[in-house]
């Protein structure tokens, strides 16, 4: 019997984040391999592909410093060689959140991690829960195209003061960065609202709004309660949801989530 495969898929400029998903790959598997790509089919045309920041020998030590063995970074020929064609869609789980506001860009995801996953033939892949729809939309690629391995989702790793880490979270300037933690405060105080016993989507929501478009140069991009699974909007809080949103501050944009029991 050879050893438990685990894989971590990243784009690079590694952080405490990434290297969480490694130590918890290391955990349940006896060889841990991390993918660096940064993937230029889930960018839109006017995003940040060309200013992604790339830093492979630092993110090369973080990664041994957590436990990977092997990492694996292609170039963008050998990933989509002249006259790639072929594309995974997941029909329905895309339609809102990210998927409404970066058109393409879980189409591009899904395809290069259902690549990568045959590249690397892991038993499990490790994703974080910092991107919900993500990670929900890889777990259904998987089970309904029947590809041999488990999807864990691990918890999303977040500065002291509440701010969840991200690579894009160093392109905010001081005055953005002392106010980004109040996206986090306004999904727990959702969460809050909600636990104390209010049950409108809209309502909730309506407050939601409210309060991140409060934060100074704040540009809210989306804030939307879903349902935790279909990821489909509702009227009525009666099952597990997820609050989710997505916030420009200056040119940057971050996005959070929370999950609030039903
Ligand atoms: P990237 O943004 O580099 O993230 C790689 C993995 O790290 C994802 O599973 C993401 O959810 C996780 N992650 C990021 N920040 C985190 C945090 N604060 N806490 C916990 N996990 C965190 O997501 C991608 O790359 C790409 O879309 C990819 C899946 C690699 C496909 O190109």
């Amino acid at each position: 019997m050879g050893k438990t495969v685990g894989f971590v898929p990243t784009m690079g400029a590694l952080h405490e984040g990434h290297a969480a998903l490694v130590r918890a790959a290391r955990a349940r598997s006896g060889f841990v391999v991390v993918s660096i790509f940064v993937n230029p089919t889930q960018f839109g045309p006017k995003e940040d592909f060309a200013k992604y920041p790339r830093m492979l020998e630092s993110d090369r030590k973080l990664c041994g410093d957590a436990g990977a063995d092997l990492i694996f970074a292609p170039s963008a020929e050998e990933m989509y060689p002249t006259g790639s064609v072929t594309f995974v869609d997941v029909a329905k789980l895309g339609d809102h959140l990210c998927g409404a506001t970066r058109p393409g860009h879980f189409r591009g995801v899904c395809t290069v991690v259902l690549k990568l996953f045959n590249i690397v033939q892991p038993n499990l892949a490790h994703f974080g829960a910092k991107d919900y729809q993500q990670a929900r939309l890889i777990s259904q690629m998987v089970r309904d195209l029947n590809v041999p391995l488990e999807v864990c989702v691990e918890p999303t790793v977040r500065e002291p003061d509440g701010l969840a880490l991200s690579s894009r979270n160093r392109y905010l300037s001081d005055e953005d960065r002392a106010v980004a933690p109040c996206i986090q405060q306004a999904l727990q105080a959702v969460r809050t609202r909600a636990i104390a016993g209010e049950v409108d989507v809209a309502r909730l929501e309506s407050a939601l709004i409210a309060e991140l478009s409060a934060i100074s140069g704040a540009r809210v991009d989306y804030a939307r309660i879903v349902d935790a699974e279909t990821l489909q909007p509702f009227a009525r809080l009666d099952r597990l949801a997820v609050v989710a949103v997505a916030v420009f501050l200056g040119t940057t944009r971050l996005i959070d989530n929370v999950t609030i029991p039903s």
